[in-house]
């Protein structure tokens, strides 16, 4: 086994690399799928936040809007419970070796293996003319994540595809210039919940679905956290039956479990037999008694002049030489200038 080091002092703990987009708001689906695991997963590993905005742009955003959010969701990480201390936090463009290693990286991907991509598949699809970066996003993905050697890379489910493509640029590399980069193992230890839109749960809650009833965001305020609860849909069943449960119900039930870190059977002595009314009910105390606490965080983190700037610049400057170091090495390997 190769030995890790970092600034000379051999490196104990795996490396835990994960990124959010600075596109819309942060929902409950976003707190329960990641970053309520990261939370946990920082004390075991050296880890590392990216807030991608280079990832964003791949569709328009509004200047203004995209640089508010940039700072939302780092505000959001850390009232979340992600501490600066223990974690980097950082803004992808920030480090300008992400963009640099992405284009060495392009050069050995096949433009075949992109357009396969079903999310690129889907983007496109939606949009009337296509930027480059769209196809180039899981490459800059890749670049992420190899810039940091990282062992692990907490994601969805909905990202497996593009980390199984990140294994494959990196093997691609290494067969080619030699050992270079740490593959990334293909899955988690553990992950987070996958929480469903409200107003529909055959899909994923996400950042950029247009319906108002669809997900709940972090900074919600209660009585609209609830309203929306309280709107989700459901099925034609009178109250819940553990025996047959529809998908609305379900993910309700999940919200609240997952939350509260409940058990399947607790989660059954909570909610068997009760009307859809009193479920939906229990469902908002629950969420709105979790966001209560993290909001107020969230406000006391953006009350302080200067904090998040130093927040994002410390975490810049902590993995800045790790990265620097990758990309001497990927020159080397490459044959250009060093
Ligand atoms: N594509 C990821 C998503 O939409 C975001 C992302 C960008 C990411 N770079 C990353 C996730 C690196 C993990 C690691 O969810």
């Amino acid at each position: 086994m190769k030995a890790n080091f970092r600034n000379g002092i051999p490196r104990m703990k795996k490396r835990v690399l994960s990124g959010v987009q600075p596109s819309g708001h942060l929902h409950i689906g976003n707190y329960l799928g990641a970053l309520k695991s990261w939370v946990k997963v920082q004390h075991g590993y050296e880890s590392n936040f990216c807030i991608v905005d280079l990832h964003a742009i791949t569709v328009y955003q509004d200047p203004a809007e995209l640089r508010a959010k940039i700072e939302e969701v780092a505000a959001l990480f850390l009232a979340s419970g992600i501490d600066p201390d223990i974690s980097s936090i950082f803004v992808q463009s920030s480090v300008a070796e992400h963009a640099e290693l992405a284009w060495m990286l392009t050069c050995v991907t096949p433009v075949g293996w992109l357009q396969r991509m079903t999310q690129f598949k889907a983007k496109s699809e939606a949009q009337e003319t296509i930027g480059d970066g769209l196809l180039q996003y899981p490459v800059l993905m890749a670049a992420d994540i190899l810039l940091y050697q990282a062992a692990i890379v907490p994601v969805g489910e909905d990202q497996s595809q593009h980390l199984e493509l990140t294994r494959d640029i990196a093997q691609r590399f290494n067969s080619l210039y030699g050992d270079t980069f740490t593959v990334p193992a293909t899955h988690l230890p553990s992950s987070g919940a996958r929480v469903m839109g409200l107003d529909d749960p055959e899909t994923k809650m996400s950042k950029s679905a247009p319906g108002a009833g669809h997900a709940v965001g972090l900074l919600d305020p209660p009585e609209v956290a609830r309203k929306k609860i309280m709107r989700a849909t459901t099925d034609s069943q009178p109250a819940v039956n553990f025996e047959s449960l529809g998908a609305g119900v379900a993910n309700l039930i999940e919200i609240a479990r997952a939350f509260e870190e409940w058990t399947e059977e607790r989660a059954r002595a909570e909610f068997d037999g009760r009307r859809y009314g009193e479920l939906k009910k229990r469902v908002a105390d629950v969420v709105i008694a979790h966001l209560e606490p993290l909001q107020r965080r969230y406000r006391e983190i953006v009350g302080e002049p200067g904090y998040l700037t130093g927040v994002l610049r410390d975490g810049a400057e902590r993995v800045r030489p790790v990265a620097a170091s990758t990309v001497q090495l990927a020159k080397a390997r490459m044959g250009l200038y060093v």
